[in-house]
């Protein structure tokens, strides 16, 4: 194991985050995420290329997403708490964010069909947008039960003109939907696989931490305007880790702010009926990366289960991984309860439905900020139009 270059918690290198991450990868996907990553690399220093990636975040997606003083909610947990309004978005999560960037590559690519994997269907919906908007071919892939939960989502999918292909297979979840993807990809090489979380070979983990940390890179702005000085701590929920990563970049180096992850912990620590892969989890290597992963006796990938089809996965971000090693961030299991919980009551104080993958970041804030009397910043990642017709059910 290399030792922790404790100088920069952003230190990246040759496709590793420490000793985290890697491209394992079939022989025919290698030239192509070689391609890829050079194409990346290119263009993530190009003035033209930024100009048009910022262009289209500022009037497409709306941003910069406000930075929102939740009044009700602090009187409430005895602490100063800031949402990041990445439900604001257009289209409602931070998955947009990405889907431009990686759209503008393949457009500079000349993809002509573009794929993709959705969970809560967030990622399915942005990436139909951003397919939409450009006008390229569009095939998403889904678990049925995931299909099934999030079905608001996928009627935005169809309607925005991009073809849903639904699996069967494993636990008809996450996991699944980027298997069957990865397959199409193998076998379709010309196609532009725009994955959707921070997680797969290089370089979609850099590539998608670059298109995020917009996030972080607003908030920690806002916050010195507002506060004049940097938070205490900062939240996010982790799935593949992208909203996450998102808002923690831009602090990772400010180590005097703590920085907390809430994992899908479903029913807690019981064998496949949980989420929460850094809490429970060990290294492996899984879909393609280097990373933590949930894995069962003879050391295979687990099924998994979270309420929430966007943290419903079990393997994670290699650079959460490292961060979580290194011991920069914090992670922590979020039951289902708790996170169903904390969804009704952001809803009843604050006049703001989160998506249910975002009320697992509100549940942890407001445990460990109970009476702290410091200042916070919560990333809000997504709304939850999506979640309504199911949660209610459970008040
Ligand atoms: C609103 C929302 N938040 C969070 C997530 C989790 O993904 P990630 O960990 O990549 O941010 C998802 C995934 O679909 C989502 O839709």
């Amino acid at each position: 194991m290399k030792t922790i270059d404790t100088k920069s918690y952003k230190t990246f290198k040759d496709g590793y985050y420490n000793n985290f991450g890697g491209r394992f990868v079939p022989p025919i996907l290698e030239n192509k995420l070689q391609k890829l990553m050079e194409t990346f690399q290119f263009l993530k220093s190009d003035k033209g290329f930024l100009t048009e990636y910022y262009y289209y975040l500022k009037h497409f997606v709306g941003r910069p997403s406000p930075l929102f003083l939740a009044n009700n909610l602090s009187k409430y947990v005895g602490s100063k708490i800031y949402l990041k309004r990445e439900d604001l978005n257009h289209t409602g999560a931070h998955k947009i964010n990405n889907t431009i960037g990686q759209i503008l590559l393949a457009k500079h690519m000349n993809a002509k069909e573009i794929i993709a994997e959705t969970g809560a269907g967030q990622h399915g919906v942005a990436t139909a947008t951003a397919a939409a908007l450009f006008g390229i071919r569009c095939k998403i892939f889904m678990g049925r039960k995931d299909a099934e939960r999030q079905a608001m989502n996928v009627r935005r999918i169809k309607l925005l003109g991009a073809e849903l292909i639904t699996t069967e297979r494993g636990t008809a979840t996450l996991k699944d939907a980027v298997d069957v993807a990865l397959e199409y990809y193998i076998e379709n090489p010309d196609s532009f696989y725009l994955l959707g979380s921070q997680v797969g070979p290089d370089p979609y983990p850099q590539m998608v931490g670059f298109f995020q940390k917009i996030i972080g890179v607003e908030a920690r702005e806002q916050i010195l305007q507002t506060e004049n000085r940097l938070p205490d701590s900062i939240f996010a929920c982790v799935g593949g880790g992208s909203n996450a990563i998102g808002l923690f970049h831009e602090f990772l180096d400010d180590i005097n702010v703590e920085i907390h992850g809430a994992e899908g912990g479903g029913l807690g620590n019981i064998p496949k009926k949980t989420a929460a892969t850094l809490s429970f989890g060990k290294p492996a290597v899984f879909q393609g990366t280097y990373s933590y992963c949930l894995l069962d006796e003879q050391g295979n990938p687990t099924d998994t289960h979270s309420i929430a089809a966007g943290l419903d996965y079990p393997g994670i971000s290699p650079q959460h991984a490292f961060l979580k090693e290194s011991g920069r961030a914090k992670y922590h299991c979020i039951t289902d309860n708790e996170a169903l919980e904390a969804f009704a009551l952001l809803s009843k104080l604050e006049g703001i439905i989160p998506a249910i993958e975002s009320a697992h970041a509100i549940a942890l804030a407001c445990k460990i900020l109970k009476d702290k009397n410091s200042i916070s910043i919560i990333n809000l990642s997504g709304r939850g139009d999506k979640d309504v017709d199911r949660e209610m059910a459970l008040e």
